[in-house]
């Protein structure tokens, strides 16, 4: 609370951290704002960096990174210069250890102890090299499983997907998505940034628009093409899908997909960051979804509980190009085999229980739904998601936190809920006795 009473100070236009000047003018923003005592923080120690001339410069540099890292976590969202700081409010949750249920995402898991063990007895090599035994019985199980002939591990689904679809689609074409896509909404536009490949999405890609809609907008070309029109080289779906709350693709869509881009001569991707979820959802081999699609990117850290890793799926050549983008990218890993320990593990001990998450999601869903009729949609929870209409996401996201029970804001007006690994039944009652009575606490929603 120190900060407040002093007026913002400036920067020294010292050099030594590129782009301050712009960042600290921050500070006053931040300083409106009511109980930010982390938020003033950073802005203290930002200004002790600045004023400290006689201090190691690496040690400066550090100091001034972790406080910027301290504000920026704290910076409400755009276009919301007043009001309580929404991350903020888990920030401070997670830091007075009043979280009870961290429902955020599925990516907040911890390895369990066997996957630690298996983390620690790993054997290594060099990936780079492609010596590395534990990361090469990792590509070939998911090969295995997903029915191609090769997989690429790579550090994050990002990189899966970028190396996948860039591998496969050459400069100055495009990628058509869905609206809603991952890859068109939170990879910060990396297929045009570094790919040289635009994107252009399809709303109801997933569902609503026609078959036929799908195929006529597929701009192939087999005869030679044109001069003047982007030529479609995928077409990318997502299954689960992470922003309708988890919903799963039905086959029938997908195969009819297969066949219509197959005819056109277009790849079709898979953004599998959840294919597992999928799979146990529909009862089906994984290899029954992997087979449909020319490439896939799938997940082992987000309901599988690996703390990190991803897999390019694909034929031969396809992966080896992916390879020659993930090393352009700078994610050739040496000895990854303690990661890929633990994605292997996931899969051999993690996989099934997805089934669970799916249950505590619908047994969520339905005592959310008797509470606050209209806000929740049992029948659109297919996985492990939950989506909550509020009228304002991140006020309802940060009343939760101040209960203990951490969401995550999916959008201005919808809250995500999301059970994994870490929370058991007990814990899933508990978040329903906290939501239930927030949610009712709305205005009710109009029959
Ligand atoms: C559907 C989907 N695709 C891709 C990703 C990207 O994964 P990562 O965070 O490992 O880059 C995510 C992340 O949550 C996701 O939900």
């Amino acid at each position: 609370m120190a900060g407040k009473s002093r007026p913002p100070r400036r920067g020294t236009g010292r050099s030594a951290f590129p782009g301050v000047s712009r960042k600290i003018t921050c500070r006053p923003r931040i300083q409106t704002i009511d109980d930010h005592e982390v938020e003033n923080n950073g802005a203290d120690e930002i200004s002790r960096a600045d004023t400290e001339p006689d201090q190691d410069p690496a040690v400066f540099r550090l100091r001034r990174a972790a406080a910027f890292q301290v504000m920026y976590e704290n910076m409400p969202p755009p276009g919301r210069g007043r009001g309580r700081c929404r991350r903020g409010a888990a920030r401070r949750a997670l830091a007075s250890k009043t979280v009870s249920v961290d429902l955020r995402s599925d990516t907040v898991t911890r390895p369990t102890p066997g996957m630690r063990r298996a983390m620690a007895e790993a054997e290594v090599g060099d990936d780079v090299y492609r010596e590395d035994p534990t990361v090469r019985a990792l590509e070939e199980h998911v090969a295995g499983l997903l029915g191609h002939q090769a997989a690429l591990f790579v550090p994050s689904g990002t990189m899966g997907n970028f190396c996948a679809l860039r591998a496969g689609a050459p400069v100055g074409t495009e990628i058509i998505a869905d609206t809603e896509a991952h890859i068109v909404t939170y990879e910060l536009g990396g297929l045009a940034a570094l790919g040289g490949v635009q994107t252009r999405t399809l709303t109801g890609l997933a569902d609503t628009l026609a078959l036929a809609d799908v195929e006529a907008q597929l701009r192939a070309f087999p005869g030679g093409g044109t001069y003047n029109m982007v030529r479609t080289s995928v077409l990318a779906v997502e299954n689960t899908r992470a922003r309708d709350g988890g919903l799963v693709w039905p086959l029938e869509r997908l195969d009819a997909l297969r066949a219509i881009t197959s005819a056109a001569g277009v790849a079709l991707h898979c953004d599998g960051a959840r294919l597992w979820n999928a799979a146990v959802a529909q009862e089906v081999p994984p290899g029954r979804l992997g087979g449909i699609f020319s490439t896939l990117s799938v997940c082992l850290s987000k309901g599988l509980g690996a703390p990190v890793g991803s897999l390019v799926v694909g034929d031969t050549d396809h992966v080896e190009r992916a390879r020659e983008w993930r090393k352009r990218l700078g994610g050739g890993m040496r000895q990854a085999g303690v990661l890929a320990a633990a994605g292997l593990y996931a899969l051999r001990h993690q996989v099934a229980r997805l089934a669970d998450d799916h249950r505590r999601a619908g047994e969520l869903a339905r005592t959310l739904a008797a509470a606050a009729p209209g806000r929740v949609d049992p029948e659109r929870t297919e996985t492990n998601m939950v989506l909550l209409d509020v009228p304002d996401a991140g006020a309802f996201a940060a009343r939760a936190a101040a209960d203990g029970v951490l969401v995550g804001a999916a959008g201005p007006a919808k809250v995500r809920v999301v059970t994994h690994l870490d929370v058991d039944d007990e814990a899933i009652a508990h978040a329903g006795k906290v939501l239930a009575p927030l949610l009712a606490d709305l205005p009710a929603v109009a029959a």
